[in-house]
This record gives C-alpha cells, sequence and structure tokens, in this order.
C-alpha cells in the first residue's frame, strides 16, 4: 500500500526521500511524487510509474531543500495518474499533504468545500482533506498542527498523514489513524515513514505514533499531542533492524533471497524457545497464557492471505495435538459478521506485517467483546503487536517481497511450537512424543536446506510449465493449506490462474478441468493419507493430467506414475507443511522469473494492506 516519506533537518531532502520512497516499493504502488520547500517555495513533482520515473521526471530541475514530503500512491480513489499522485496542494498552495489510508466520509466534506469555491484537480479523497485542513486554517486563523487537529476530529476513515506549509518552513505535522507511521529521532533532524526501513540508515532511533495522535516537528524538537490536545510523551526506541536485512545481498530478487533464507530464520524462530536435549518449550511472550490456552474452549485465528493459510495449518496442529476446537476466519469476514464471542475463546491474529487493516479490526472487534487476543506477527512494534494481550514474534526478519515465504514457514513455526506447548500443558501429548516432537523440529532447517539444494532441478521442471494458463493444487490433511499457498503463491507472482483444493475434493467439481494441459501438483508425502493421495493422482493421470508431485525421499510409487518428482526429506507428519511448502514456492518463483514477471512486486498487490 502507500509509502509514506518525509524529511527534515540538515542534508539534501530529495535524495534522502527518493532512497527511502526505494525503501519502500515493496509495499506495492503505482505512481510515486515528492513534494520540497525552499526559498523558491513549495514545489511538488509526482508521476504515474515507478520512483525510478520520478527521479528521471525531476533529473534536471534544482531540487536544494532540507524538507520535504514524498510518497508512493497504490490507488484507492481514481485511477493511478500523475494529477492522482501525492502529494497534494491545497486549494492556495499553501500546504502539501501525503496520505496513507481511506477518508471515508470526503464526499461530504468535498460537497461543502465546493460550495465554498475550492476547487479540485484530482479524484482522490486526500486532495479533499488537505483542503479541509486548509478551510479551518483560513477560518481560523489557527496553526497547521491546530488546523490538523480539527479536520481530523470530523474526519471518519482511516490515515497516516503528514503535511507541509509554505508559512512554516521547518516544521512537519503528522497524524496517524489506522496506518502505520514511523518517526526517526536525528540529531536535529527527524524523518517519517511507514516503517522502519527508509529511516534505519539515518537512526535507530524510533517512535511509533499511536492512533489518535498528531506529531509536530520543528527546530524545537518531537511534540506529539492527542486529538484531544493533550501532550503525551513520545517513546523512543531502537530498532534493531540492519540494513543488509533489507538489500537483495547478492540474490537477484527479494524473493529469492527470502526463500533462501528459510533455513536460518526458521531457526532464528525457534531460538532459546525450543531446547530438544533439555526437552522444553519456552514462549516467553506467552509465558502467563499457555496454561490458560490449554483450557481455551475454542482458538478462533484470523488472518488474511498466506497469514490465514497458516492459521489453517493452526487448526489441524491444535486440534490434533491439543484436542481444542479451532475455526479459522478470515479478518474481513469475521470483522463483519457479529461473530460469537464467549468467555474461554482465544483470538489469534496472525501476520507478517502487523499492519493488515482488516485483521486489526477484527482484533480490535474480539477485544471489544471481551476475548483475549493473542497475536503471532513478524514486524515488532506493529499495531497488531501493541494492541494484542499477548503474542509471539515470528523472528524471520524483513520479508520486502511481496510473495510472502519465510514469514510463512516462520508463523507455521510459531503455531506449531504454541500447539505442542499446549498440548504438553495440557496431557494430551505423552512425554515421548513430545520429545520426538522437539528433535523434529531442531532438524527441520537442515532439511530445508536439503530442499533447497534442489533448486537447479525445481527450475528445470519450472521451464516445462513456463506457460502453462492454469494449476491445480491438490493436498490433504496439513499439506491442504500448503496446496491452496503453493496455488496462491503461483498466482499472484506469475498470474497464472491456479486453485488450491483438498485433493478428495477433486472428484466434486475440478476433475472436470482435467485434460493433458492441466498440471497438477500433488503433495505427496509418506503420511496418513499416503494412499488416499496414491488414489487421486491415478484419477489424474487416467484423465491425462501432468502431475508434479512432491513425495517423501525414497518414495517408489508415486515416482512411478508421475511426470516429475520432487524428493523431500521425511519428518514427522505434522510437521510436513514447514517442508513441502519450500518447493512450491521455489516453482512459482522460477515460472514467475521465466515468464518475466516483477516477482517482488506484482502488479496490484501491495505488502501491507492498510486499507480494508
Ligand atoms: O501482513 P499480513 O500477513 O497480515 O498480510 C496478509 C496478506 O496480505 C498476505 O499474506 C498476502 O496474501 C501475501 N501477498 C501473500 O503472499
Amino acid at each position: 500500500m502507500c509509502g509514506i516519506v518525509a524529511y527534515v533537518g540538515n542534508r539534501e531532502a530529495a535524495p534522502l526521500i527518493l532512497k527511502g520512497l526505494k525503501r519502500l516499493e515493496y509495499r506495492g504502488y503505482d505512481s510515486a511524487g515528492i513534494a520540497l520547500l525552499n526559498g523558491d517555495g513549495l514545489k511538488i513533482y509526482k508521476k504515474k510509474g515507478k520512483v525510478a520515473d520520478l527521479e528521471a521526471l525531476i533529473a534536471d530541475k534544482v531540487l536544494h531543500a532540507t524538507i520535504g514530503i514524498g510518497h508512493t500512491r497504490w490507488a484507492t480513489h481514481g485511477e493511478p495518474n500523475d494529477v492522482n499522485a501525492h502529494p497534494h496542494y491545497s486549494f492556495g498552495k499553501r500546504l502539501a499533504i501525503i496520505h496513507n489510508g481511506i477518508i471515508e466520509n470526503y464526499s461530504t466534506i468535498k460537497q461543502s468545500l465546493i460550495k465554498k469555491g475550492y476547487e479540485f484537480q484530482s479524484q482522490t479523497d486526500t486532495e479533499v482533506l488537505v483542503n479541509f485542513i486548509e478551510d479551518i486554517q483560513k477560518n481560523k486563523n489557527c496553526s497547521t498542527e491546530e488546523a490538523v487537529r480539527l479536520a481530523l476530529q470530523e474526519v471518519v476513515g482511516a490515515y497516516a498523514i503528514v503535511v507541509m506549509d509554505a508559512e512554516t518552513p521547518g516544521q512537519l505535522v503528522a497524524a496517524r489513524k489506522g496506518s502505520p507511521l514511523v518517526i526517526g529521532v536525528g540529531e536535529n533532524e527527524f524523518f517519517f515513514a511507514s516503517d522502519a526501513t527508509p529511516i534505519i540508515e539515518y537512526t535507530k532511533d524510533v517512535v511509533y505514533l499511536n492512533d489518535y495522535e498528531i506529531a509536530v516537528v520543528n527546530d524545537e524538537g518531537l511534540n506529539i499531542k492527542n486529538l484531544e490536545n493533550q501532550e503525551k510523551d513520545p517513546f523512543i526506541q531502537t530498532v534493531e533492524l540492519e540494513l543488509e536485512a533489507i538489500e537483495k545481498g547478492g540474490y537477484d530478487h527479494f524473493m529469492l533471497k527470502e526463500i533462501f533464507e528459510q533455513p536460518r530464520s526458521i531457526a532464528d524462530c525457534m531460538r532459546g524457545r525450543l531446547n530438544a536435549d533439555e526437552a522444553l518449550i519456552l514462549l516467553g511472550g506467552l509465558r502467563n497464557h499457555i496454561d490458560k490456552l490449554a483450557k481455551a474452549k475454542r482458538i478462533v485465528f484470523v488472518a488474511c492471505g498466506t497469514s490465514w493459510h497458516a492459521g489453517l495449518v493452526g487448526e489441524y496442529l491444535f486440534e490434533e495435538l491439543a484436542r481444542i476446537n479451532v475455526e479459522v476466519e478470515y479478518a474481513s469476514e469475521f470483522r463483519y459478521r457479529n461473530p460469537i464471542i464467549k468467555e474461554g475463546d482465544f483470538i489469534i491474529a496472525i501476520s507478517q506485517s502487523g499492519e493488515t487493516a482488516d485483521t486489526l479490526a477484527a482484533l480490535e472487534l474480539a477485544k471489544s467483546k471481551g476475548a483475549v487476543i493473542l497475536g503471532v506477527c513478524n514486524v515488532v512494534g506493529s499495531s497488531i503487536s501493541r494492541i494484542t494481550d499477548a503474542g509471539v514474534y515470528t523472528h524471520a526478519g524483513p520479508e520486502i517481497g511481496v510473495a510472502s515465504t519465510k514469514a510463512f514457514t516462520a508463523q507455521v513455526t510459531v503455531l506449531t511450537l504454541m500447539a505442542i506447548a499446549t498440548a504438553k500443558a495440557k496431557g494430551t501429548i505423552n512425554e515421548d512424543t513430545f520429545r520426538r516432537l522437539l528433535f523434529e523440529m531442531a532438524a527441520i532447517p537442515q532439511k530445508v536446506e536439503q530442499i533447497l539444494q534442489k533448486a537447479e532441478e525445481i527450475k528445470d521442471i519450472s521451464k516445462l510449465f513456463t506457460f502453462a494458463s492454469n494449476f491445480i493444487f491438490l493436498g490433504r490433511g496439513l499439506n491442504f493449506p500448503v496446496a491452496l499457498e503453493g496455488a496462491l503463491k503461483l498466482k499472484e507472482i506469475s498470474y497464472i490462474h491456479a486453485e488450491g483444493y483438498p485433493a478428495a475434493e477433486m472428484k466434486h467439481g475440478p476433475i472436470a478441468l482435467i485434460d493433458e494441459d492441466m498440471p497438477v501438483v500433488f503433495i505427496a508425502t509418506k503420511d496418513s493419507s499416503y494412499e488416499k493421495v496414491v488414489s487421486n493422482i491415478q484419477e489424474v493421470k487416467a484423465r491425462k493430467g501432468r502431475v508434479i508431485a512432491i513425495v517423501s525421499e525414497g518414495d517408489v510409487d508415486v515416482k512411478k506414475m508421475v511426470d516429475f518428482a520432487i524428493e523431500i526429506p521425511n519428518t514427522h507428519e505434522i510437521l510436513m507443511p514447514l517442508l513441502t511448502v519450500v518447493p512450491l514456492q521455489l516453482l512459482s518463483y522460477y515460472i514467475a522469473v521465466m515468464r518475466g514477471r516483477n516477482v517482488d512486486q506484482p502488479r496490484n498487490l501491495a505488502k501491507s494492506v492498510t486499507v480494508e
């Protein structure tokens, strides 16, 4: 979604902001722009397309300024074009604004401004907001900060904004509700950004602005108030994020880097939490909750996309190991359904970014109904991690590729640890099983490494399917969510239509699609449904479907039946998703690269979906 970068200090603002916007490119966008303020006044440059197009636009301009605001826009109101791109001037050209989010009541405000003579250049809700602020400023003859505050009291919707006023050089006013905004605090300089990645090159000291807060930075420093005008103490934290973690490190794409990071990210996720030798699981963030979780009447996972698939894996894990009734909900459905939440229910949000608008709203709803809310998040300090009662970070490190890979395996790792720990506390698994699971888990990173060594083999198979128009992914049990995830990965980065199904469900419809042009990916590892999956493979082969199968090391039967088999190491059945998903990630990646797709920033997609 939209990305915000703003700066005030002593450095040249333009190159710093452009570099920051590039660091936010992974979030997904369709246009970019920058506003700079100097002795010549307030100037805005914006362009449809990539930040590189904006750079080309301003290449021959003199842009000396030490204050500026920049934006990458993911279109909501109005098509992606130069005019709708941010920043937006106010009507009187005194103010410039960048905005992430949606102003829901923009239409009513716009009508009243039109009656007062305001004219609009763009179709955006953002231009309405900046004119609304300007109108208040004129009528009340007040400061920008005050005008922003009064305007936001009238606004319905979500926002992270930064406003620059031509008449107050050296000052930026920012506010947030529902969309993330981080303030970097340097020596006599301040940064604003949608996440910490554009900031860490300059300072590791940051403040995460809270909902309904307004921040003003100027030569007097940083001042934060809430919408009721009460002062707030800025809580400065140190971000533990190194620059190399957000760079490609020699890989062609972030997605490939992140797939290859999985042995390390899974190990990082288990570090200090799993001790197989001493038969211990320690989840610090849930120290006071595991015993309560063991008594839970019901667990509801709320999530979107890949994180929802991780939730489905979690459902199998908690039901199988801890014998707890689990439901997995799309956050967007849950939040609008007046869900029944009873005492003893645990609502667990799963989110890489921790900023997904629907997941956040689902949690807020559950909280308002008195539920205990937990979070499984990757981004430290994110909104979800801050509103939950307790939670576990996945520690996968920054995930820049839009297609989630290492975040998924880290989520599944956390959910597995949680399920095993809960089962142990509840007494639904015996000591032998508990110990065996811990040893098997500890071996997962090395097994993922073994699978990654097959990358060339998977690349060769991918070549043969580069021009397929459709794909079906099938699996059973814990591998059904993996089939869904395999299909999602392929469709989002290659734009090939792909469906994931439980293998047994094929006969209830999708089998009609099978012919010699239909590639079918089976997850056919040696587990309790192996024989049944073998039958499903036969049904596809009988209809001439082309089958790629993910099989267990040493498999003979499936290998004889299928067109291509990718062998993976054996592990305990409940840990299989951590392995079976990896070849599917590579398959999608190579097919997308061979089709010439923009793998890290697929069209229309945003890394962090901060609007509903
Ligand atoms: O940050 P979140 O985990 O909450 O994001 C949820 C989805 O938007 C995300 O998983 C999306 O489906 C990815 N593009 C999947 O690769």
